[in-house]
């Protein structure tokens, strides 16, 4: 293949990006988005906070523009994310017990229901593990309603939409030595011998000095796919530059392709100077859109 789709695909996976609206109407953006990628994530847009601003209203304007220039061309989506910690809503942020349970609930049910049928894949429940040693739950409003608040939201997202796949998304999780691999590894093989439905393992994959790719990487993927679910790697970016970063990516995807159950790999944006990360340059084009060594490794990896 001569895109990162098309390369993809051969194995009949996908490769995706995440998109944010408003660059959209940036050309080089949008025509680099479209050549080079076939899935697409919202990078803010169907948060929490974006879709229902007010308790009980939503609002699914901005998340639409990016779900509608994905499906007109050809695209499909998946859906970030229905109940996280983080990028809530103001009146959600104190609230706590019954209200808040019920709250998150509607939430997941009212999102889920309104895209229904046309998400290839939700993450139902992002980063709700903490970080260190000890493999405990991060401390959070939502972890304060009862830690069975994630088996819940899954519950309720597939009552909502029961074509989706439902994922489970986190960032370092990819290294299997880690503590908070191994907790979220119980937990979905907890789910999995409970029938709590789950059908996938978000990697989200951001890679930096902090957390680095780590040649057991391989070993978590067909670790969880082992459990019976599927691995998206679902935010790749790669701190670094040159031949060393180009080979980090390919050593990404290698091992995508080694584990069946790996269907997918979405880059966290397409050009560097589109990256959440303020500094740096972790993407696989330059600020011009022009191909970086880490395109060309990739594209050869697939
Ligand atoms: C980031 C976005 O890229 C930023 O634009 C926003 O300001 C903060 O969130 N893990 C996730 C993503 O699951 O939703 C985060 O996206 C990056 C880390």
């Amino acid at each position: 293949g001569s895109t990162l789709q098309e390369a993809a695909a051969i194995s009949g996976r996908y490769f995706g990006t995440a998109i944010a609206a408003g660059r959209l109407n940036d050309s080089t953006y949008s025509s680099i988005a479209n050549r080079e990628f076939n899935m697409i994530t919202a990078e803010n847009e169907m948060k929490m906070d974006a879709t229902e601003p007010n308790q009980n209203q939503f609002n699914f304007s901005q998340g639409d523009r990016i779900y509608n220039w994905a499906v007109q061309n050809g695209k499909r989506v998946r859906g970030h994310a229905l109940a996280w910690h983080s990028q809530q809503p103001g009146w959600m942020q104190n609230m706590g017990g019954t209200q808040l349970r019920n709250a998150m609930l509607n939430h997941v049910t009212k999102v889920a229901e309104y895209y229904k049928g046309k998400i290839y894949a939700w993450d139902v429940v992002n980063e709700a593990f903490a970080d260190g040693n000890g493999g405990g739950r991060r401390n959070s409003n939502l972890e304060q309603t009862g830690s069975d608040w994630i088996e819940a939201a899954f519950r309720a997202a597939r009552s909502a939409d029961p074509s989706a796949k439902l994922c489970y998304n986190d960032y370092n999780i990819d290294n299997w030595n880690w503590d908070k691999t191994q907790a979220v590894y119980r937990m979905v093989r907890d789910f999995k011998s409970r029938g709590v439905p789950i059908d996938c393992v978000g990697l989200q994959s951001h890679f930096n000095s902090g957390s680095a790719y780590n040649s057991n990487y391989r070993t978590t993927i067909s670790s969880f796919a082992a459990l019976g679910v599927e691995v998206q790697i679902t935010e790749l970016d790669i701190e670094g530059s040159g031949s060393q970063q180009a080979q980090t990516y390919a050593n990404v995807v290698n091992d995508c392709l080694a584990v069946p159950r790996c269907t997918g790999i979405t880059v966290w944006g397409v050009r560097d100077t589109d990256s959440w990360r303020a500094s740096g340059t972790p993407l696989l084009f330059d600020g011009s859109g022009n191909k970086k060594q880490a395109y060309t490794s990739t594209l050869n990896a697939l």
